[in-house]
């Protein structure tokens, strides 16, 4: 696995080399004991154990630890390799390494796919936003896109994250999931009201992993030496269309097979129906920023692709299952703060603290080495600083010295920028983003509309709502008639009858 030299295996081609089938391996011990009969265990005449015995101890002491935490949002997911091809020449605005050279260059890369809200055991097809994160092995390092199947997100102040997945998970008391505290966190958080026009209309229930579209959803920046950048929004859209269950079907596929759509992933790509997407970028320059109708660090807005329209500039292909779930899903660990020369955070707040919160909580979830592991490991990796730590596993870069040496030859590159468009002047603050105000509403307006041109999607988002929120107390329920009401009147009205009409049939 390791070299002494920092360089790990391509983590694309590990799973591959880790199982030899023909082989007839001898059954041992974890210490390689080699044992007759893994069902015999020692015992005194017809009495009780002997703590002497070894391999039982061995077995059970080591199933005893099986389990690790599993992630706190996002616990359910199903994954696969594949490979990132370019197809456009984009070099007037990004020199990232991946993006750049010869059309047709590929790099490896690793995605999974997850629900947010629900447990590790839970169902695939609950509504909830899908998460869709890849890992690309490029030259210069690791580039994750965490990224979700909506274009935006619930909120724009990082403080709530915590409490609004506390109201999306279980009671405290109960439990159960509670209605009422997801709408009661809704109505009382209204910037949140444009996601959840998509979370209930039906692509709320993706009928497929591979029918789904991604979203950078944050504004990320694409900036060159020189300093100068652009605000970029990264759009994956699926080559094999969008596919999505009505309310009904995706309760009655949670019944009959509660993890259809990880089964769908692995069964297609088994079969060689390899899913694919085309990556678009919308592109916004600093200046433009400054005169946008919005924050353009707001996450509950899109850039309207009449303005920026979608500029293509490759393809994502997911070709090859994994060996092992745990090992190469369980174990992967995306983070957004995992970026490569040329890509930078934007000012978004929501993003800067996802910078912490990712590699944190795999810290948390899979040790302070956590890198080590072989599906995290980049291409190449030379941090001689870095050392030791809990299951240091990977040859722990030999006896290279532990510090900046001048007897160890490094070649250092100068990858960050010296200039930048962006000075932020004043003082320290205590800060919220700005209230609701009628700005919030236009977007989902324009949501609702786009729905209103797909037949039945509108019936189907009124009815989606009415199910869901028929079980929040009644001065909630007349909350999220009022919000709904402000996107569209009509709407917020069809809301009230068709909620209260379900109310009624309980
Ligand atoms: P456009 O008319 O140019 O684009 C509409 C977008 O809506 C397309 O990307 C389309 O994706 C997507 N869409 C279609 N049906 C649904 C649905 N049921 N749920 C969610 N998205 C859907 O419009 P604008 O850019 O002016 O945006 C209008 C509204 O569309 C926005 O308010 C936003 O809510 C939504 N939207 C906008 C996106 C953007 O980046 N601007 C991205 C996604 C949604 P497709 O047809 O490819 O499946
Ligand atoms: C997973 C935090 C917002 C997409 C996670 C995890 C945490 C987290 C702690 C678990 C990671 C792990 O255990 O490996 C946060 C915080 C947010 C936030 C604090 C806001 C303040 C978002 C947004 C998106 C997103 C806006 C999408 C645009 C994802 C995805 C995963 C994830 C896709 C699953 C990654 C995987 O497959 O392993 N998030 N998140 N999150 N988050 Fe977020």
């Amino acid at each position: 696995l390791a070299n002494g030299k920092g360089e790990g295996p391509a983590a694309y081609a590990y799973a591959e080399s880790t199982y030899r089938y023909n082989e007839k391996p001898v059954y041992t011990t974890t210490s390689g004991c080699p044992v007759d009969d893994p069902k015999k265990y020692q015992r005194l005449a017809n009495g009780p154990l002997l703590l002497q015995d070894f391999h039982l101890i061995d077995l059970l002491a080591n199933f005893d630890r099986e389990r690790i935490p599993e992630r706190v949002v996002h616990a359910k997911g199903a994954g696969a390799y594949g490979e990132f091809e370019l197809t456009h020449n984009i070099s007037d605005i990004t020199t990232i390494d991946m993006l750049t050279g010869p059309i047709g260059k590929k790099t490896p890369l690793l995605t999974r796919f997850s629900t947010v809200g629900g447990e590790k055991g839970s169902s695939d097809t609950a509504r909830d936003p899908r998460g869709f994160a890849t890992k690309f092995y490029t030259e210069e390092g690791n580039w994750d896109w965490v990224f979700n199947n909506t274009p935006v997100f619930f909120l724009r102040d990082p403080t709530n994250f915590p409490t609004f997945i506390h109201t999306q998970k279980r009671n405290p008391q109960t439990n159960l999931k509670d209605a009422t505290a997801f709408w009661d966190y809704l109505v009382t958080h209204q910037e949140s009201v444009h996601q959840l026009m998509t979370l209930f209309s039906d692509r709320g229930t993706p009928a497929s992993f591979r029918k789904m579209h991604g979203y950078s959803g944050h504004a990320y920046k694409f900036s060159k030496p020189d300093g100068s950048f652009v605000y970029v929004q990264i759009h994956l859209k699926s080559d094999q269309g969008i596919a999505t269950f009505n309310n009904e079907e995706a309760g009655a596929k949670n019944g009959e097979n509660p993890d259809w759509l990880t089964q769908d992933l692995f069964d297609a790509i088994a079969r060689g129906d390899n899913p694919s997407w085309t990556t678009y970028l919308q592109v916004m320059t600093p200046e433009q920023a400054e005169k946008f109708r919005y924050n353009v660090f707001d996450l509950t807005k899109v850039w309207p692709q009449s303005e920026f329209p979608l500029r293509p500039f490759g393809r994502m292909t997911l070709n090859r299952n994994v060996q092992n779930y745990f090992a190469e899903i369980e174990q992967a660990a995306f983070a957004p703060s995992n970026m490569v020369p040329g890509v930078e955070p934007s000012a978004d707040l929501v993003l800067q603290s996802r910078m912490f919160s990712y590699a944190d909580t795999h810290r948390h979830r899979l040790g302070g080495n956590f890198h080590q592991i072989p599906v995290n490991m980049p291409l190449h990796a030379f941090n001689p600083i870095v050392r030791d730590g809990l299951m240091n596993v990977n040859g722990n870069l030999g006896a290279n010295p532990n510090y900046q040496s001048s007897y160890r030859p490094v070649t250092y590159k100068n990858t960050r920028p010296t200039v930048s468009h962006e000075q932020w002047t004043g003082q320290a603050t205590w800060a919220i983003f700005d209230d609701v105000k009628d700005i919030d509403y236009e977007q989902p307006l324009g949501l609702w509309k786009v729905l209103g041109k797909q037949p039945g999607q509108q019936d189907n988002f009124v009815h989606n709502v009415a199910v869901h929120a028929s079980g929040a107390k009644k001065d909630t329920r007349e909350k999220v008639y009022e919000m709904f009401g402000r996107v569209d009147a009509d709407l917020g009205k069809r809301l009230k009858e068709a909620t209260e009409k379900e109310v009624a049939g309980k």
